[in-house]
């Protein structure tokens, strides 16, 4: 039997996952310095957020590509919150961002077309883009104190095949944002070649200060085809939901022309709910409550690392603007996948290593800033040990 090489060929799990499912299979309790699911770190919600869902209108269905009129008119009331205009015409809902990056791929590339997409990021990019058949080409990000866009790195990775730059900002796990200056960079690169430019912004309501050169979205004044990527998972603290969202900016001719085809591909799944659509508006509102503990949350433990850290002068934190996760560079004394195997069998905590997020160098880890104050207190005062041991 012949699979598709969309799938890898070897599925053999990694040897931290295996380890962590040996240890969890026989009962062993760990300390989960990754976990960056909201549901999952004790954050309160109120008891009736769920209850929108049982509208009686849902019982009616009526199939629209791009969603609901209501729900679209909703995520667009939501970008007016964070100071971006947008015509509800030209949003489209999704049940997740993953799924916006596949309508995308489908809409902007053939098999073996390439998208460009940041390194160090979020590591799903190599399955979303293998999986519509794209290459992904990394582009660097590189830090002197602060993460910048390496404008000659994405600049060499073009080539004729070249259909998209994909910038996360802020980005997953480095917590950086992409500035005003590097968006306007970009955004001109992507209009001069005739690329669209894909923003994911899932992260944009969790700054942790104030940076003046922060780019308020994607959306602010593009100069290419340009898609903005958001949903309830981050901004509601609500992955569960699956309610995500894309909108389309840019000149208006090229917009309407990805908008005509984006319908043709969306019809063919009508994958969002109608009850998750008609909720849509209620949902989105109680994420105004689930934000503030989140950055409560995120606050708190990043200030407790930063303490903890400046205990162990070998280990550096890197400075987090936004975001869910922090990045410590940690002696290199040894490979990260050794330190990351020992501080889970011998310490039962688990963190990333840097290569997860495809750091170009090593030791670096990735912990989440989620998890409840006291096992982060915890789980980090461990890990910092075992870093310098
Ligand atoms: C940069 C980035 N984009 C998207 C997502 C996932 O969003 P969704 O749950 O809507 O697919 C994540 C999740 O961690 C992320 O880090």
């Amino acid at each position: 039997m012949k699979f598709s090489d969309r799938v890898p060929s070897d599925l053999t799990p990694n040897r931290i996952t295996t380890a962590l499912a040996d240890l969890r299979s026989r009962g062993v309790p760990i300390i989960d310095l990754t976990e960056s699911n909201p549901t999952r770190v004790g954050l309160a919600y109120r008891g009736d957020l769920l209850d929108p869902l049982a509208d009686r209108a849902s019982l009616t269905y009526e199939p629209s590509p791009f969603g609901l009129e209501c729900a679209r008119a909703e995520v667009a009331a939501d970008y007016r919150r964070r100071g971006v205009e947008v015509d509800r015409a030209r949003v489209i809902l999704t049940a997740s961002t993953s799924e916006a990056y596949s309508l995308l791929f489908k809409l902007l590339c053939d098999p073996g077309d390439e998208v460009l997409v940041p390194r160090p990021s979020y590591p799903l990019f190599d399955h979303l883009t293998r999986l519509d058949a794209v290459r992904a080409r990394p582009y660097l990000l590189g830090y002197d104190g602060a993460w910048t866009v390496d404008l000659d790195s994405v600049r060499t990775a073009l080539t004729s095949r070249t259909r998209a730059i994909i910038v996360v900002s802020p980005n997953n796990p480095t917590g950086s944002f992409v500035s005003a200056d590097e968006m306007a960079a970009l955004s001109g690169l992507c209009a001069e070649r005739g690329i669209a430019l894909i923003g994911d912004e899932v992260f944009a309501d969790y700054g942790l200060g104030d940076r003046p050169d922060r780019h308020p979205s994607m959306l602010a004044e593009p100069l290419a085809l340009t898609f903005g990527l958001g949903g309830l998972s981050k901004s509601a603290g609500l992955p569960q939901i699956k309610l995500g969202w894309m909108a389309a900016g840019g000149p208006a001719s090229l917009v309407d022309a990805a908008l005509a085809r984006l319908e043709v591909i969306a019809d063919a799944y009508l994958s969002v709910s109608t009850p998750v659509q008609r909720a849509s508006g209620a949902l989105i509102a109680s994420g105004a409550e689930t934000r503030d503990r989140v950055r409560a949350r995120v606050a708190g433990n990043y200030r407790e690392l930063a303490a903890l850290v400046g205990d162990h002068p070998a280990c550096t934190l890197l400075p987090v603007a936004a975001g869910w996760s922090a990045v410590v560079q940690v002696p290199a004394t040894r490979a990260e996948e050794a330190l990351v195997l020992t501080l889970l069998e011998q310490d039962h905590v688990l963190v990333h290593p840097g290569y997860f997020y495809d750091f170009p160098r090593e030791a670096f880890v990735v912990l989440s800033l989620l998890p409840e104050p006291r096992v982060f207190r915890d789980g980090v005062e461990k890990a910092l040990e075992r870093a310098v041991a």
